[in-house]
């Protein structure tokens, strides 16, 4: 990988600006777990891996400006670095797999010194964790890819989204790797355009031929003939196989479908949460209005203008053909895959 998303430098973190790219490469660093808050909200690092990955660091960074050296006093203040770092995105599963991970370190017998160290660990083994998983499951999904085929992907999951190969990017640049002539077309992804400027970066640098097209494009093409299968990535799967990913998935896999063309979800077991039985149950985030009243500033409807920003829909499974993840790929009965590898 050519940038680092994220960068752990011992006592602080350095975070690529994703709101900035593909114009310019700024990085934000800081010790403040606040600010690293403010950058999961913000968008500035994003993607279900990558936030999960950033949330570990951002509750180390509370955990050491924390000064009692009492253990109730410093539990009593990690518990509200901890929630406020769990308020910060609801949908992405890897923010709450990273938070419910430090918290059981937090809550391990030692000094305050020794638990701060344990708490860096638990990031740091997070990070390099979920990098690894994506390189996996990258092999594993690269199998489904044909020489001469054309993809299609939605928002972005390359290395930028997960601090590591990348998802459904990882699994083209995995077959590209392995010899095969592959396309992508990307989605722009709207509203904050994670697929124009970011997937189409991503992909060039991989060497992969990107041709960019908006989201109403998509159903077109497929009709057209020009694509060979679908492959996302994920924000939160559910026991049953049901997947969250950024809104506009769910309307491919629909088309997909409809024109019998393979729908693929690649995430690594971070993002499936067995707790939650259906898609039903997962939080849809809803975002700020203004992210669709305006383009980078600028307004482009009317004052007072009503609007709906749920930046993630939910795809039935029925619609999924198969789920790669790094301990393989699970087709149906998913529950009973997910099931058997958890
Ligand atoms: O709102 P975002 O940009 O964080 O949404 C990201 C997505 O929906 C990705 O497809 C998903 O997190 C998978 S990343 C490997």
């Amino acid at each position: 990988m050519a940038v680092k998303p994220i960068e752990w430098l011992g006592n602080r973190i350095k975070i690529l600006d994703q709101t900035r790219l593909p114009l310019e490469e700024v990085y934000l660093e800081t010790h403040d777990y606040l600010e690293v808050c403010t950058a999961i909200k913000q968008l500035v690092v994003r993607g279900a891996p990558s936030i999960g990955v950033a949330g570990g660091y951002a509750i180390a960074l509370g955990a050491l400006k924390i000064k009692s050296e009492f253990n109730n006093i410093f539990i009593k203040e990690y518990q509200v670095v901890s929630r406020t770092v769990a308020a910060t995105r609801p949908t992405a599963r890897n923010l709450f797999f990273a938070v419910e991970r430090m918290d059981k370190v937090a809550g391990t017998a030692g000094t305050v010194e020794e638990i701060k160290q344990a708490l860096v660990d638990e990031a740091v083994k997070i990070h390099n964790e979920e990098a690894e998983a994506t390189e996996k499951l990258s092999d594993y999904g690269a199998e489904l890819i044909e020489d001469g085929f054309t993809v299609l992907t939605h928002c972005n999951a390359g290395p930028l989204a997960t601090t590591g190969y990348g998802t459904a990017l990882g699994v083209i640049i995995r077959a590209k790797e392995q010899g095969k002539n592959v396309s992508v077309y990307a989605d722009e992804t709207r509203p904050l355009l994670q697929g124009a400027r970011l997937t189409t970066w991503e992909l060039q640098q991989a060497g992969v031929p990107v041709t960019l097209i908006t989201d109403s494009m998509a159903g077109y093409m497929m009709s057209q003939g020009r694509i060979d299968c679908v492959i996302t990535g994920a924000d939160r799967i559910t026991a049953n196989g049901d997947t969250a990913n950024k809104i506009g998935t769910y309307t491919l896999a629909v088309l997909a479908k409809e024109h019998n063309i393979p729908f693929y979800i690649a995430a690594p077991f971070s993002t499936i949460d067995t707790s939650l039985k259906t898609g039903d149950d997962i939080p849809i985030e809803e975002r700020n209005p203004e992210e669709i009243t305006h383009f980078q500033g600028v307004q482009t409807a009317p004052d007072n203008t009503s609007v709906e920003n749920p930046a993630f829909d939910v795809t039935p499974h029925r619609y999924i053909t198969a789920i790669i993840t790094e301990r393989g790929i699970i087709r149906e009965p998913f529950h009973e895959g997910i099931k058997r590898w958890k």
